[in-house]
C-alpha cells in the first residue's frame, strides 16, 4: 500500500514538474528529483518483494498483467534517460531545436509512467 501511495505521489510530482517547464531551473530540479525518487522506489520494491526475480518468473509463466507492468516500467526508465539527455542539452547548451523532440518524449514518457501506475494497482 505504501508503495502504491509513493508511486502515485511521484507521478503527480512529475506532472507538476512537467507543467512548470517554463520555470526552467525549477523544472530541471523537479525532474531530476523525481528521477532519483523513481529509482529509490524501484530499489525499495526490489528489496521488499524481490521484484526483479518475480518479473523474470512471471515472464517465464506468461503472466500478462505483470509482463505489461514490467514493459511500462522498463519503457519509462528508458524514456527517463532519453528525456534527461535531451533536457540537459537544451538547458546547458541552449539547443532549442531539441525542444519539439523533448516535448514528444514527454508525452510518451507520461503515457508509460501512467501505465505503470494503473497496472501496479492490478497486480
Ligand atoms: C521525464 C522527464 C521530463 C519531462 C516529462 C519533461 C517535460 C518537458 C516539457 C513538456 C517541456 C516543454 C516543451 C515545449 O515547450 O515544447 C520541457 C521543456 C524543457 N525541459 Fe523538460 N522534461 C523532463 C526532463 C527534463 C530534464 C531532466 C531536464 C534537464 C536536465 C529538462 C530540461 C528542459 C528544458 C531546459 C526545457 C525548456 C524550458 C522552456 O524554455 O520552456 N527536462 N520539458
Amino acid at each position: 500500500m505504501v508503495f502504491h501511495a509513493a508511486n502515485v505521489a511521484i507521478f503527480l510530482f512529475i506532472l507538476v514538474g512537467a507543467a512548470l517547464h517554463h520555470k526552467r531551473q525549477l523544472h530541471v530540479k523537479m525532474m531530476l528529483t523525481a528521477f532519483v525518487l523513481d529509482l529509490a522506489l524501484l530499489f525499495a520494491v526490489e528489496l521488499a518483494d524481490g521484484a526483479v526475480a518475480q518479473a523474470y518468473r512471471s515472464v517465464g509463466e506468461g503472466k500478462a498483467i505483470i509482463m505489461t507492468h514490467v514493459a511500462f516500467a522498463v519503457s519509462g526508465l528508458v524514456m527517463w534517460i532519453v528525456q534527461i539527455h535531451a533536457g540537459r542539452k537544451i538547458y546547458k547548451q541552449g539547443r532549442m531545436e531539441l525542444l519539439p523532440r523533448h516535448a514528444k518524449g514527454a508525452r510518451l514518457f507520461l503515457f508509460f509512467r501512467l501505465g505503470n501506475v494503473v497496472t501496479a494497482f492490478m497486480l
